[in-house]
């Protein structure tokens, strides 16, 4: 695809050939991620970071990625704290906030709005979550990891072993992760939910037509006995009616360190999109794993940095320019010690 101005809103606008660019590209920005040089090339561009659910990782990761370019941010956080509180439609908004900024991200809780929103918006958009559709963004974050994690072990993606366990209904990020793997080959795919919270029949199907094997079922520990991958996610609790509906299914699937080690080969890299439900109820990933190498949880949202710099200097066009307008740091950072 020609990124220059496109939004990017799903995955499906995606070939592999385009996945490996944003990677390379992903790949030279570390040195800007870890903040062993600094860039200017985005000097003078605004980003319009607009959440109209909650974020912690994506909003900060974006703004955190423009700014790394030089760029500047300005945000909306919250339906209630807008002018879409107010009756406003979506085309007006898109149409004024377009005139503030170069780029525009933006999360919302309906399910094709940011689509909607692209349309009268006279910048690119990135979809940054809309409702329990898509969140593009993240899963080529997911899958820049996955393939890191993979690396390190000798092997790619292609014949990738995977487990999805949890709420896959009305998790986004697995919606468009099994979108990305349609365009690998022969990836083994188990998806692990209770019945009420499985995956979309349509992008199981998907996954089929790709020529994957698919497995359903409810049993986690036959489910990640023999797989590269354990993703785990969140009881999307916002997505149900009510909490008492959402508890009906908190805490069914929970990893900690015992059942990895009883079940999981010893390198099982374990993924969660984040944030994690830590609470006693719940505990889809105990803190007991966070000593465990595998975990690569807070490496994913280390790697949604570099991607996301990476999407906002293809949609720019400054990808050619991004070490023209570098210099070297000279400031103490954490970060940049070996
Ligand atoms: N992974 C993710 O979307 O996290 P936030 O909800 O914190 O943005």
């Amino acid at each position: 695809m020609n990124f220059t101005g496109s939004h990017i809103l799903s995955i499906q606008q995606f070939d592999r050939s385009d996945i490996e660019r944003i990677f390379t590209v992903a790949d030279a920005m570390a040195p800007y991620a870890l903040r062993r040089r600094v860039t200017r090339v985005l000097e003078g561009a605004i980003l319009g970071n607009m959440f109209f659910e909650p974020s912690t990782r994506t909003r900060i990761s974006f703004g955190s990625a423009f700014n790394l370019l030089g760029g500047e941010v300005r945000e909306t956080t919250g339906i209630e704290t807008s002018a879409l509180a107010k009756g406003e439609s979506l085309y007006d908004t898109a149409r004024v906030l377009s005139g503030f900024s170069d780029v525009i991200c933006m999360r919302h809780p309906q399910s094709g709005s940011v689509a909607e929103f692209a349309e009268a918006s006279r910048v690119p958009v990135l979809n940054g979550g809309d409702g329990a559709n898509e969140h593009p963004s993240q899963a080529l974050l997911d899958l820049y990891t996955i393939r890191k994690e993979m690396e390190s072990r000798g092997r790619g993606v292609d014949g990738l072993r995977i487990a999805m366990i949890g709420d896959l209904k009305y998790g986004r990020t697995v919606h468009s992760l099994c979108k990305l793997l349609c365009l690998y080959q022969g990836v083994h795919v188990t998806l692990v939910s209770p019945r009420e919270l499985a995956m979309p029949e349509a992008i199981v199907e998907q996954l089929r037509e790709s020529g994957h094997s698919v497995t359903v079922t409810e049993d986690l520990p036959s489910s990640i006995a023999s797989v590269d991958i354990a993703y785990s996610t969140r009881i999307q609790e916002e997505r149900f009616d009510t909490k008492e509906e959402a508890d009906l299914y908190r805490g069914r699937f929970r990893l900690n360190q015992a059942i990895y080690t009883q079940y999981c080969e010893p390198n099982t890299v374990i993924m969660h999109p984040l944030p994690r439900d830590s609470r006693q109820e719940a505990n889809e990933l105990d803190n007991d794993l966070n000593q465990n190498p595998n975990l690569a949880i807070f490496r994913q949202a280390d790697n949604g940095v570099v991607v996301r710099m990476a999407l906002f200097a293809l949609v720019l066009d400054v990808v050619d320019q991004v070490d023209q307008h570098a210099r070297e740091v000279n400031w103490f950072n954490s970060l940049r010690r070996p």
